[in-house]
């Protein structure tokens, strides 16, 4: 990747030809992710549970050479051999965007250790480990690289509605961009986190009451909830040349809602 600023830029600059990795892809966030960098001419390796999904997302996507791949994340090993699978379908693996993640909402007595164990495993550990193996693959190819880690605002507020565990994997998971972006800057590889606030998805409404929605979109400024596209814009930036000289930052895209 290349470093400093020439005026004209593209949001996406820099990325086309590129290969992305982009876990969670199928979701409502990461089918948004994978469609920006497609735009931008990137290649894609949509990452999800479910092959179909992957497929089908693949296949939607504009420009070529996008690919589908099946993995469960909460297995370190297969988030760890991400980069290379990446590398071997794509061409390349420059840039690793982690979205995928796992919301059990639930009252805080009734959590129970398996409840998390899961929402670690994917949320945390499968970012470590996965992290790790992209910053290393790109140290040892020296062409600098990207990595977009995804926290949320629950790693700033703690949760609301259900989500103490998740807040407390998304906590490590700022920590960790900051550690690693540490380890890999001398490398040219930056390591930056996007924190959505309330973004329509799934995600976001599962298991949650209207009215702690309400107050929410009360207490942000631009009252609405995002949109999966408001928060893919934020993260192709992120990855592109525009970002070269942003490392270890977390992006709060809350609508206001969060001042930091
Ligand atoms: N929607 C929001 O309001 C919001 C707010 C803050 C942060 N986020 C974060 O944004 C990211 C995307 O969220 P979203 O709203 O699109 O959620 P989503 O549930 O639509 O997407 C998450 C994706 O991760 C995948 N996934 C879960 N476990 C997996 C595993 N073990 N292996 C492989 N894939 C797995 C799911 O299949 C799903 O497609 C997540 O990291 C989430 O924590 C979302």
């Amino acid at each position: 990747m290349s470093e400093g600023t020439a005026p004209g830029r593209l949001l996406g600059e820099g990325l086309a030809g590129r290969g992305v990795i982009c876990t969670g892809g199928a979701g409502g966030i990461g089918r948004a992710v994978c469609r920006q960098f497609a735009l931008a001419g990137a290649r894609v390796l949509v990452v999800d549970r479910d092959e179909a999904a992957c497929r089908e997302v693949a296949g939607d996507l504009p420009g070529s050479g996008h690919e589908p791949f099946a993995a469960d994340l909460s297995d370190p090993h297969a988030a760890a051999s991400l980069p290379e699978a990446a590398e071997e379908r794509l061409g390349s693996c420059d840039v690793l965007v982690h979205m995928a993640a796992v919301l059990l909402r639930k009252p805080l007595g009734e959590v129970s250790e398996a409840d998390w164990d899961l929402q670690t495993e994917v949320n945390l550990k499968a970012t470590f480990f996965l992290a790790r193996a992209a910053g290393d693959l790109m140290r040892r190819r020296g062409r600098g690289g990207r990595v977009v880690l995804f926290a949320s605002q629950a790693w700033w507020t703690g949760g609301y509605g259900g989500s103490v565990v998740y807040a407390a994997g998304k906590g490590g998971v700022v920590s960790l961009a900051r550690g690693l972006a540490r380890e890999y800057g001398p490398d040219g590889i930056t390591v930056n986190t996007v924190a959505p606030g309330s973004v329509d998805t799934p995600m976001l409404r599962t298991g949650l009451a209207p009215e702690v929605l309400d107050g929410v979109l009360e207490a942000t400024p631009l009252r609405r909830l995002g949109t999966p596209e408001e928060i893919a814009t934020a993260t192709l930036f992120l990855a592109s040349d525009n970002a070269s000289f942003i490392s270890g930052a977390t992006l709060n895209v809350s609508g206001g809602w969060l001042a930091y």
